[in-house]
């Protein structure tokens, strides 16, 4: 009996490790194994030269075997069949392969390409900064001293106090580290992530990206941040919408302004991404405040510039009509698959 029991065990490895390509290859192997004069059949033949009391458990390996056998031969039969052609048989290696699904680009990231795109026309080269920034460059220097009020509108996370080290709040802080550079003209944009320690709701989230824009040379006016401002946005959105200035307050330009263009949404009628009003504040911009030129060593009598500042996220919303800023960062794939073919 255990002469039987190893014989069958050794051609339980070999069913195993069948392999047929062709219906012909699953046929023979029915008639090796399960065929009339098959080997199934002559161990099954051997069962009456087992003890009798060995007869029942030997009766049971006997089945198993059998049953393997025959599972193994449906799977053979079925694959031989899917790997055969229509018309003939053997492998086709001209079918084409199982597609892999392709990803895209995130949102976020096909606006700022396209928004860098933009300004590379008219001159401007990408800038970058660290995001852990130090008070300086992130508020002292931009005109926001200590106590400042105007630091209460960017509360951020920091890292360490005394002295300060933050996540910045926005990208003006690249703008201080072009400056200070001191190579001019300048004309830079400086795309990146930002923080702020803000409560997480369809509107606002602690990270956020930005770009920001500095154009430094002489006699560099208002008008020539009106006309870069509005070639920007007629690039982004088309030609569809009304535009506005409205005067604001940042501390680091003097005069500052907003830029609103009509809701992309309502048409100007009022809805709940425009708050009824009828227009979007897409920016932040003004002439470079004299003190910042001076923080940086610039002479402020000789050069003058502008600057601006945008949320990426703000401008991708509207472009695509996203209400919901979470949407960026959840990373569905049924939100993120729909921007595939976007450019
Ligand atoms: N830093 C501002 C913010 O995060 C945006 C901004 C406004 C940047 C005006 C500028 C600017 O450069 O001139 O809210």
């Amino acid at each position: 009996m255990e002469e039987l029991l190893q014989k069958i065990e050794s051609f339980k490895s070999e069913i195993k490790n069948a392999i047929a390509t062709t219906s012909e290859e699953a046929e023979a192997f029915r008639i090796k194994y399960l065929g009339t004069k098959g080997l199934v059949k002559e161990v099954m033949g051997e069962m009456k030269n087992v003890a009798t009391d060995k007869r029942r458990e030997f009766g049971q390996v006997l089945n198993e075997f059998k049953l393997f056998a025959e599972e193994k031969f449906e799977t053979l039969k079925a694959g031989s069949a899917s790997a055969q052609t229509e018309t003939g048989d053997g492998l086709d290696l001209s079918l084409p392969g199982d597609a892999l699904p392709l990803g895209s680009r995130h949102p976020i990231s096909l606006v700022r390409n396209q928004i860098v795109s933009i300004f590379q026309r008219l001159g401007f080269a990408v800038a970058e900064g660290p995001e852990i920034e130090d008070d300086w460059h992130n508020f002292t220097a931009l005109n926001l001293p200590e106590n400042h009020p105007a630091r209460d509108m960017q509360d951020t996370f920091y890292i360490s106090q005394n002295p300060d080290w933050l996540l910045r709040t926005h990208t003006s802080s690249v703008q201080v580290r072009e400056m200070e550079k001191g190579k001019l003209p300048i004309r830079i944009i400086c795309p990146g992530r930002v923080y702020r320690n803000e409560t997480i709701s369809a509107r606002a989230h602690c990270f956020f990206h930005q770009v920001e824009g500095l154009y430094i040379a002489e006699n560099v006016s208002f008008a020539d941040l009106k006309q870069t401002l509005y070639f920007f946005v007629q690039e982004m959105f088309g030609k569809d919408f009304k535009l506005r200035f409205r005067p604001s307050y940042f501390p680091f330009t003097e005069p500052s302004a907003e830029m609103d263009i009509s809701c992309l949404i309502c048409g100007g009628s009022g809805c709940n991404v425009c708050k009824h009003t009828g227009w979007v504040e897409i920016l932040g911009c003004g002439m470079v405040h004299p003190n910042l030129l001076e923080n940086c060593g610039i002479d402020s009598n000789k050069y003058t510039g502008f600057a601006f500042g945008m949320g990426i996220e703000r401008i991708t919303m509207l472009k695509y009509q996203i209400k919901d800023l979470r949407l960026f960062s959840e990373n569905d794939v049924r939100f993120l698959k729909q921007f595939t073919a976007a450019v």
